[in-house]
């Protein structure tokens, strides 16, 4: 299958495509950002460097016709562009809004309309959100509300879009809690996190389990609409060990 990474440069994105190059039923894996990506630097000597194309998009509003006919073909998307919370209080509002939300709705609405070999399944898209977005405004959490629900308006509009367009195109929201990688940050900081996590309910996940879960949801089909943390962790977990299993 052909799958495109967007958001290919962010930290989720370098895991997913570090076990895609094993992954034999993903022949080609379009790395899509708005600058270069590399090959993730832990890659095995198993990797098929060779499947992975990057493609520059300087504007995920507005994609020009190079970048359209690199998506061409495709089977599914994994889509991980967003401004984190960490990140989100650094610039305007209305730039948030745009990167997580219009970018997004314009990235389904773009891909859904690509040629395709074959027309017998159906154009796959997952959306990475979070824990705590929030579908519906009159629930707005406590804590980074007007990002939970914009998160959430997000997820409605990928789910609706895939709804209207008659089998063409799948939809998945995956929303995982707080992502964890071995080594990515210190014995204080992680403390700090678990304490914080726990204070505000938010669920842990790995790198490895959330991109296993994405990658295998891709590949297979969705199991559901919408992937909680927990499902994140068990179907991740299955799909590492499958893949052990097959190396
Ligand atoms: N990390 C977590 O703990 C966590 C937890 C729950 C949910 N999530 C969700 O998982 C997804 C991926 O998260 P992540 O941690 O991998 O994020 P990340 O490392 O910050 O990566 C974000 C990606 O979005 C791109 N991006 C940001 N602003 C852009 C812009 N203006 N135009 C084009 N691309 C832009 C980044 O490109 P550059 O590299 O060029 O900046 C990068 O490729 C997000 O939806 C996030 O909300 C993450």
């Amino acid at each position: 299958m052909k799958l495109i990474v967007a958001g290919s440069t962010g930290f989720v994105a370098t895991e997913v495509i570090r076990q895609a190059l094993f992954y034999p039923a993903v022949t080609s894996i379009v790395a899509l950002a708005r600058r270069e990506t590399t090959i993730p630097q832990n890659v095995g000597p198993d990797a098929d460097a060779a499947k992975l194309k990057s493609v520059v998009c300087e504007d995920f509003g507005n994609y020009p016709e190079s970048v359209k006919k690199e998506l061409a073909g495709a089977d599914a998307c994994i889509w991980l562009i967003a401004v984190t919370p960490s990140k989100q209080n650094k610039m305007p509002w209305g730039e948030v809004r745009k990167i997580c939300l219009d970018y997004t709705v314009t990235g389904i609405e773009t891909m859904g309309q690509m040629p395709r070999a074959s027309t017998d399944k159906p154009f796959r898209f997952i959306y990475t959100s979070g824990a705590h977005s929030e579908r519906d405004p009159s629930k707005k959490p406590w804590l980074l509300g007007d990002y939970c629900v914009m998160r959430g308006e997000a997820e409605s509009r990928v789910l609706g879009y895939a709804k209207k367009s008659g089998g063409a195109i799948e939809a998945c929201v995956a929303k995982p809690g707080l992502i964890d990688a071995p080594g990515r940050t210190g014995m204080v900081m992680n403390a700090v996190r678990t304490v914080g996590c726990s204070i505000i309910g938010l669920p842990r996940v790995d790198v490895s389990e959330v991109a296993a879960t994405l990658l295998d949801q891709a590949i297979k089909g969705f199991e559901k609409e919408t992937l909680l943390n927990e499902d994140l962790v068990r179907i991740g977990q299955k799909a590492l060990a499958d893949q052990q299993k097959d190396s």
